[in-house]
């Protein structure tokens, strides 16, 4: 049965086909991008459904089902050792939200499991099927023996580790049983799951869902800090486990949509697969992690050093590391991308129409931490050598730190590294400072979006008072009243003035940042005379939205009646940001074509960037017609306007969606003219022509495949070029008697002119220099028969004059050693010649200028005969001419 079947059965078998007749409603799987601050990534089927089973908003429907894509990272390193640990899985779920619970669970479950093939289920036979329950889950226990059949001694009862479910970070929870297919003997010991888990294989969880974790804790006891509103079911199957046990292959990586990218990674490094369990590894790591790279890209991640760009860098950078160890040095990203796309694309249609973006992305992070890898390695080498000379055994923690952070260096490598150099690292010094890095990056990132990693308070808040009501549309102002305060995380009824203070009001003017618009600013004033100058607006909860920011005057107390008013100025200036951004995205799709999609922007008072996947920079011409074409539709004063309408209506319109974005059954559409049409949730100006000027600044590349255009529009966009226009006047003045338009002519003429005569000049010190070089032929010391010149010229000659001196030199004492130096742009340069006679005692020119270079902080080398190098330290010349005489003379004794 291939793994499309076991879903498309998965969802039949819930919407309509079980003998329950209860009808579960078909949910497509959500992006892997989790819209929840509290995870990084989609790990679990029940996450998009989070906030009915908190009872932040009330479902739609009491029973659904979907197949979920899910990442988990947790257990990487796992990865292709055993036969089920994968990065990347779809769980198929169902879910009741306080409909039916464990007794409807457990039938379901075991109706599919059970169920023949021919009437639509997955024919597993029961006597090979055991399950677990909750240690003192004796309901549970009861229905598997009463109601299901199943013998009590293939029930077995778990502690909390295994048996109380929960994401590991605060929200729902609760104990669960698991389902487990018996492999057989060959496979481990007897009994049971307890016994053995690569035997008796996990394929289903049933978690009973009806706690609240807290923070804090491990897996084997956390606090359980609530009740759910409701008792609901949250079910998980390993859509890759049951396609492994039904299609009888030993692990999850040699199934149906997996065995392509393995074959295609074992066709690429020419390494048999089943032949050498080392390499099987490496092998099985390839076809998981550049498939999950290849969802993450599809989902609209971008490789980068934090959070979820950092898993897929992680992922990429594995899977290039293990087609190394399995000994291709090619580029291998696009291939293995290609058969990703290939394994899932029946599954996903939406990777294959948009195969050409997630290739770009993957080739360049690849073409990137190649030439990492490059400048890694000699980085790597230089502090080698640096601890070989100070005698020590071990890389320090910063230098690997530094390796790792500022130059992407893979840690793994680092240590391989220096494991082939008979180096160890200091790697409980680099955990520390990595997790030291991250904790304040998570800090940093949370502050900021959700103020306080607890969100109970908010959740307080709008379980009293409901959702705020957003009228900043057609607002400025707005009467209001104050529904919760919150100082330093925790619940306040009175503030006084010099406090900094969040507020929540039944409804307000204020737009929250969120769509890449920053946040309003402006002033809320209570009746009692008390103001809050708001600085910022967050939403740490869906529908909640937070103003923050301090008390000027008065005391602030919960109830209190408001009026909400906005800074005017600040919003028009981010809303003609916001139109001017959908409007260069829609240049740019005109122009690009499809890739030029947005993946990320920010539209701020008067200035806005804009982020885009490609892999080359953007000619300055694509630039300038974008600009144009921009500009001319500010003419045009097309209408700005926004609608709501339904999703398929907005997508017959043409509406552009964005990654990442999690949109609900309405949406808003905003359209400039019936040109640019976008799924947005922001603030736009009513008319293109308010926004005066648009005018690109620069183009850049922000990290792998990722390209950002900044721009400025309005006022900002006009002053820009004003200063510009004042700069080109003060040139005109310094160069006389030029026209502004001749300037670009006139001064490449004088850099040309320039360049002329930095080459005659050069000429003559050459000439100078080789003059007087004939007077050292007669200063040359003769040493047992070899004649020899070590000598400093003047500055500033060429390295060509330099070798023809030295060979010209060398020709004239016939037999000897010539090292000359000189220094050219404040940094030395140094040659040496050498004759045959005098080789033959041992002395190199290579070797002489190594030694010369160390000394002079560089490199350099060349053959026996001659050779240059040079360095950084022109003060240690004579130094350095020092060593190599002392050398030249070793060799001669
Ligand atoms: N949410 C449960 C799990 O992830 C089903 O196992």
């Amino acid at each position: 049965m291939d793994s499309a079947d076991i879903r498309a059965r998965w969802l039949k078998f819930f919407e309509s086909n079980n003998s329950l007749k209860l009808p579960h409603t078909v949910v497509p799987s959500a992006s892997l991008i989790a819209d929840d601050p509290n995870l990084l990534l989609v790990n679990a089927g029940m996450v998009p459904f989070k906030p009915y089973f908190l009872g932040e908003v009330k479902p739609p429907y009491k029973r659904a089902t979907s197949v979920q894509k899910c990442v988990r990272t947790l257990d990487i390193d796992e990865v292709g050792k055993t036969t089920r640990h994968a990065s990347f899985f779809q769980m198929c779920g169902n879910f009741s939200f306080g409909d039916y619970f464990k007794e409807g669970a457990i039938s379901l479950a075991w109706e599919l499991l059970t169920k023949s093939t021919s009437d639509g289920g997955y024919g597993f036979s029961e006597d090979k099927l055991w399950v677990t329950v909750y240690q003192d889950d004796d309901e549970a226990a009861q229905i598997w023996e009463k109601q299901v059949g199943v013998p009590k001694d293939r029930i077995q009862r778990r502690g909390m580790a295994d048996n109380f479910w929960s994401m590991g970070v605060p929200g729902p929870c609760g104990p669960c049983s698991e389902i487990y297919f018996d492999r057989g003997s060959a496979y481990g010991k007897e009994g049971g799951p307890i016994a053995d888990e690569d035997r008796y294989l996990e394929i289903w969880n049933l978690v009973f869902m009806q706690n609240i974790r807290g923070e804090g804790g491990d897996k084997n006891s956390f606090p359980i800090v609530g009740e759910l509103p409701a008792k609901n079911i949250d079910t998980g199957l390993g859509l890759e486990r049951t396609a492994a046990l039904l299609q009888g292959v030993e692990n999850i990586y040699e199934i149906d949509t997996t065995r392509i990218i393995l074959d295609k990674a074992s066709e690429l490094t020419k390494v048999v697969y089943g032949k050498n369990e080392k390499n099987d590894v490496s092998l099985r790591v390839v076809a998981d992690h550049a498939r999950t790279a290849m969802m993450l890209i599809g989902d609209g991640v971008t490789p980068g050093n934090e959070g979820r760009g950092y898993v897929l860098r992680r992922m990429m950078r594995r899977t290039i590391r293990n087609m190394r160890l399995l000994g291709s040095q090619d580029l291998v990203m696009s291939e293995l991308v290609k058969s990703s796309i290939k394994a899932m694309g029946p599954q996903y249609p939406e990777l294959v129409s948009d195969s050409e973006r997630i290739l770009a992305v993957a080739q360049s992070e690849e073409d990137s931490f190649i030439q990492t890898l490059k400048s890694g390695t000699s980085i790597f080498d230089l502090a080698a050598d640096q601890l070989k000379k100070s005698k020590s055994t071990a890389l320090s923690a910063d230098t690997a730190f530094k390796l790792h952070d500022t130059y992407g260096f893979p840690f793994d490598l680092t240590l391989e590294m220096a494991r082939e150099q008979g180096l160890g690292v200091d790697e409980v010094g680099f955990r520390k400072l990595m997790n030291e890095q991250r904790d304040r990056a998570k800090a940093d990132s949370k502050a900021k979006k959700s103020g306080h990693t607890d969100l109970t308070e908010y959740r307080a808040i709008i379980d009293k008072s409901g959702a705020t009501k957003f009228v900043g549309y057609e607002n400025i102002s707005a009467e209001a009243k104050l529904t919760g305060i919150i100082v330093d995380g925790k619940k306040a009824k009175e503030v006084n003035a010099g406090s900094e203070i969040e507020i929540t009001l039944d409804r307000t003017p204020f737009y929250a940042e969120g769509g890449g618009q920053l946040a309003d600013g402006g002033r809320i004033k209570l009746a009692s005379g008390a103001i809050i100058q708001v600085e910022d607006v967050q939403t740490p909860v869906p529908g909640l939205i937070v103003h923050r920011g301090s008390v000027v005057s008065g005391v602030v107390k919960d109830g209190d009646q408001v009026v909400a008013e906005i800074d005017l100025e600040r919003r028009l200036a981010i809303s003609r940001a916001h139109t001017a951004t959908h409007m260069v995205h829609k240049a740019f799709r005109e122009v690009l074509g499809e890739t030029a999609t947005q993946a990320g922007s920010e539209n701020a008072p008067g200035r806005f960037r804009f982020d885009f996947p490609s892999t080359a920079a953007v000619p300055i011409s694509v630039l300038n017609d974008v600009e144009s074409r921009v500009n001319e539709l500010l003419i045009a004063d097309l209408q700005v306007h926004a609608e709501v309408m339904s999703q398929d209506a907005a997508k017959a319109m043409g509406a552009m969606a964005l990654f990442g974005e999690k949109y609900g059954d309405q949406v808003r559409v905003v359209s400039v003219g019936d040109w640019a049409r976008e799924l947005c949730g922001g603030t736009h100006v009513s008319r293109s022509g308010q926004l005066g000027l648009v005018k690109l600044l620069s183009e850049s590349s922000i990290g792998a495949g990722v390209r950002r255009i900044e721009a400025l529009v309005g006022h900002d966009a006009y002053q820009y070029l004003a200063r510009e226009h004042v700069l080109l006047n003060s040139l005109t003045e310094i160069i006389k008697g030029v026209r502004t338009d001749e300037l670009p002519q006139r001064i490449s003429e004088l850099i040309e002119k320039m360049k002329g005569m930095e080459k005659e000049l050069s000429t003559v010190r050459s000439a100078k220099a080789m003059a007087s070089a004939a007077s050292l032929v007669k200063n040359a010391k003769a040493m047992s028969g070899i004649n020899l010149i070590v000598e400093q010229l003047a500055d500033e000659i060429s390295v060509e004059d330099m070798r023809s001196i030295a060979l010209d030199l060398r020709s004239k004492i016939k037999d000897g050693v010539v090292v000359l130096a000189t220094v050219v742009s404040s940094k030395p340069l140094i040659v040496a010649s050498v004759s045959p006679e005098a080789i033959k005692l041992g002395i190199k020119a290579g070797e002489l200028i190594k030694t010369g270079s160390t000394i002079l902080g560089g490199g350099g080398g060349g053959k026996d005969d001659f050779a240059q190098g040079g360095g950084t330290d022109s003060g240690s010349i004579v130094k350095a001419m020092a060593e190599i005489t002392k050398v030249i003379s070793g060799k001669i004794k």
